[in-house]
């Protein structure tokens, strides 16, 4: 089976072409453009330029990726959660190349296109390749921490498409923080990878931020206390702002808090919830320090974990490809002409 899968939820317009036959699946072509040079002249993703944006390069992007009646059984498109001007076009165009083709349309909601982009850890052009390249899976029940921009969540994956969530942020999302302490520090949008390059060369226990929601009992987190704390650390010691240390010293302790709660939440999880597969998901999966202290985990409690590649971490069509292809194997399909993007669509 054939998905075209369309991705338009934020600043990044997307298309992929998936081949899923049972439980492989395999990217045919992936293509991404990123809006972040635009944006980044206003510090953050301005809606309406987004949409102008997705507009334009959209069909252009269509067409490089050859799809057309013939070769392409299932349209697949993200209808939510994200920037409702965003959404639209990508839903629009999906919906009307389902009706005009007549092929079955399936709405996939952006959060679980994240969490499939690890079905994709192992396959031909992800690098990540078991030495006998046997193909391995998440298998269920599969728990998954998903941190992007606008979500951190632990959520329990009971099959395809069954997901439970266990626990969610009560205020800011990790991205969202990084974002934020990436501008305290003066740095560009999107903040997270500077952030992550600039904390290299720092000592990640120079400071000793606050490690929220570690003594309750469920599995919620909150970053809005460590944002804070760091505000007030620069604030502090504002003399020291233009120093190099001091920078890479916030960053790598700013850092370290986060992953280390993301952790322990997650090895909570794990010891409550025995999934017998752990998958990091969503943009915050990029950060090389949390997919290497995640498997460690993993390691350590006899868990497999699956991270996506790292050109699937951020986003992309293709994960919304396989999202849609297993909805599409279920026989689960819409309307196109009722489907209408969701700003606020949920996993649950
Ligand atoms: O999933 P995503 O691309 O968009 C949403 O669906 O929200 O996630 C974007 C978020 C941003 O907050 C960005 O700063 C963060 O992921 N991010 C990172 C890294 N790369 C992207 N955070 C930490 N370290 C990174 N390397
Ligand atoms: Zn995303």
């Amino acid at each position: 089976m054939r998905i075209l899968a369309i991705e338009s939820s934020c600043d990044e317009t997307a298309v992929a072409v998936i081949e899923g036959e049972g439980e492989d699946v395999r990217v045919i072509s992936s293509f991404v453009r990123s809006q972040i040079d635009i944006h980044q002249a206003y510090g953050g993703v301005v809606p309406e330029v987004a949409a102008r944006e997705h507009l334009e390069y959209l069909f252009p992007m269509l067409k490089e990726a050859g799809v057309n009646k013939d070769n392409i059984d299932v349209i697949a498109v993200t209808a939510g959660p994200g920037l409702a001007p965003a959404l639209r076009v990508g839903v629009e165009a999906g919906k009307a190349l389902a009706w005009a083709w007549d092929k079955p349309f399936v709405p996939v909601c952006h959060l679980e296109g994240h969490i499939y982009a690890s079905w994709l850890s192992q396959t031909p052009d992800s690098g990540l390749q078991t030495p006998d390249s046997r193909r391995q899976m998440p298998e269920f029940p599969a728990l998954a921490l998903l941190v992007s921009g606008g979500h951190t969540e632990l959520v329990l994956m009971k099959d395809h498409g069954e997901f439970v969530r266990l626990g969610e942020t009560i205020d800011d999302a990790a991205g969202e923080a990084f974002d934020k302490v990436a501008k305290m520090l003066g740095l560009p949008y999107p903040g997270g990878p500077e952030v992550e390059k600039l904390a290299v060369d720092g000592d990640s226990k120079a400071f000793d931020f606050p490690r929220a929601m570690l003594d309750k009992p469920n599995l919620d987190f909150s970053f809005a206390g460590v944002k804070t704390s760091v505000l007030y650390t620069l604030r502090k010691h504002e003399a020291e702002l233009c120093k190099t240390q001091f920078r890479t010293d916030i960053a790598a302790s700013f850092q370290e808090a986060v992953v280390d709660v993301l952790c322990r939440k997650t090895a909570k999880a794990i010891s409550v919830h025995n999934p017998v597969s752990v998958v990091l998901a969503g943009g915050v999966a990029a950060n090389k320090v949390l997919r290497t202290r995640l498997q460690e985990l993993g390691d350590k409690l006899g868990v497999p974990v699956f991270v996506p590649p790292f050109k699937y971490s951020l986003d992309n069509a293709a994960m919304i490809g396989v999202a849609g292809y297993f909805r599409a194997l279920a026989g689960q399909f819409a309307d196109p002409i009722k489907v209408v993007a969701n700003p606020n669509m949920d996993i649950v």
